[in-house]
């Protein structure tokens, strides 16, 4: 079975993009030893934050995510900042990567054109994102669209790495969910909807029922009356119907047939919005008054015990440890670039 792992940032709150873009499809598969999730609070502080929450609101990030369904004892759940192994990678992966490379990040584009100051940390987020990536030797990445240039990132770093040392690192695939990898903002269908943006087109996992009905009722539609699939000509209409599909699994064209006007399919939307998200609030209610320390205390240890003989390999390939200094990971050697590598059975 290939490792498959993802991360999020505890920055803005949680929404239903982040659910079927990448926690759903990583929750439905989850498998001992294969599945690696944590909350990646280095990355909150690229941008301007305020000290007092970030620990916070990793905290309860990590209780929304055990609420989703991420399951400690089917996947490995930790918090980055608390296995240093993340940073330790991260700065070697930075002597194997380009300027040029890291720039061209559409993502960093973006951001450092809004006109704020701008932290070296945006420009190497990407750098430290393949670390999360490599350390563990991943070979699938479930995250929506937005974020596979920088998984495309981690692959390039992985295989230049590999070219010019030693093959040390898995080279990653970024893998999409099918309907629901770019759920769009109900006010502006036009953007994807996103944790970094307050509009009221954005459906947080955390919002009440009231709240995401309202939403979704006023969702912006698109000119005529039809209710039809078309991202191209109709994003609003699109946009409820592939919500809808993520919701019941069936097919967005298909739902489409089965609405005679706008006012039916976002009464249908607002029903299954609120049907998915109840129970993953009844559950945080839950968890996020229970101390969570230990937990967390032993996904940090046994991630640093997964990710050591990945860092102690790359010292030594890069020229810091002496050769054969390396103890034997986990897959029974080296990590290598494809499916010819070492046996997995004695994987954790
Ligand atoms: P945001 O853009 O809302 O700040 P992140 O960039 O932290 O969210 O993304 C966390 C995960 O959720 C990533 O895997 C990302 O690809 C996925 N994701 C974010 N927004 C959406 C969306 N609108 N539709 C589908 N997946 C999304
Ligand atoms: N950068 C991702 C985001 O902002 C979160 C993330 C950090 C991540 N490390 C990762 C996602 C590794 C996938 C794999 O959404």
């Amino acid at each position: 079975m290939p490792r498959r792992l993802t991360a999020f940032t505890p920055s803005g709150e949680l929404h239903l993009g982040n659910y079927f873009g990448a926690i759903e499809p990583l929750v439905r598969q989850q498998l001992p030893g294969e599945t690696v999730v944590f909350v990646s609070d280095l990355h909150a502080l690229t941008l301007p934050h305020d000290p007092a929450e970030v620990h916070r609101r990793t905290v309860r990030f990590a209780a929304l995510l055990l609420a989703c369904g991420v399951d400690p004892t089917r996947s490995l759940f930790a918090v980055q900042s608390q296995v240093p192994e993340h940073t330790e990678l991260h700065y070697l992966l930075e002597c194997a990567t380009g300027y040029g490379q890291a720039r061209r990040m559409i993502q960093f584009k973006e951001k450092s054109a809004r006109g704020q100051q701008v932290r070296l940390s945006l420009l190497s987020y990407p750098v430290l994102m393949a670390a999360d990536i490599l350390l563990y030797r991943t070979d699938e990445v479930p995250v929506g669209e937005d974020q596979r240039q920088h998984v495309e990132l981690a692959r390039d770093i992985a295989t230049r790495f590999n070219a010019s040392y030693r093959p040390v690192f898995t080279v990653p695939r970024a893998v999409n969910p099918p309907v629901a990898a770019r759920i769009m903002d109900l006010a502006t269908p036009t953007a994807k909807m996103s944790k970094s943006i307050a509009s009221p087109g954005v459906l947080r996992l955390l919002d009440s029922p009231d709240t995401l009905r309202h939403k979704v009722m006023r969702a912006t539609t698109d000119g005529g009356t039809e209710v039809c699939y078309d991202p191209e000509r109709g994003p609003g209409v699109a946009n409820l119907l592939t919500i809808l599909s993520a919701c019941t699994g069936v097919a967005p064209a298909r739902l489409a047939e089965t609405f005679r006007g706008y006012g039916e399919l976002k009464r249908a939307v607002a029903d299954a919005v609120v049907a998915v998200v109840e129970p993953i609030q009844c559950r945080y209610t839950e968890l996020v008054r229970a101390d969570l320390h230990e937990l967390l205390a032993a996904g940090a240890a046994a991630a640093r015990e997964l990710a050591r003989p990945t860092v102690l390999a790359a010292k030594e390939a890069i020229g810091l440890l002496p050769a054969a200094h390396t103890p034997r990971d986990d897959r029974g050697g080296h990590a290598h670039g494809g499916k010819s590598g070492p046996s997995v059975a004695s994987r954790a």
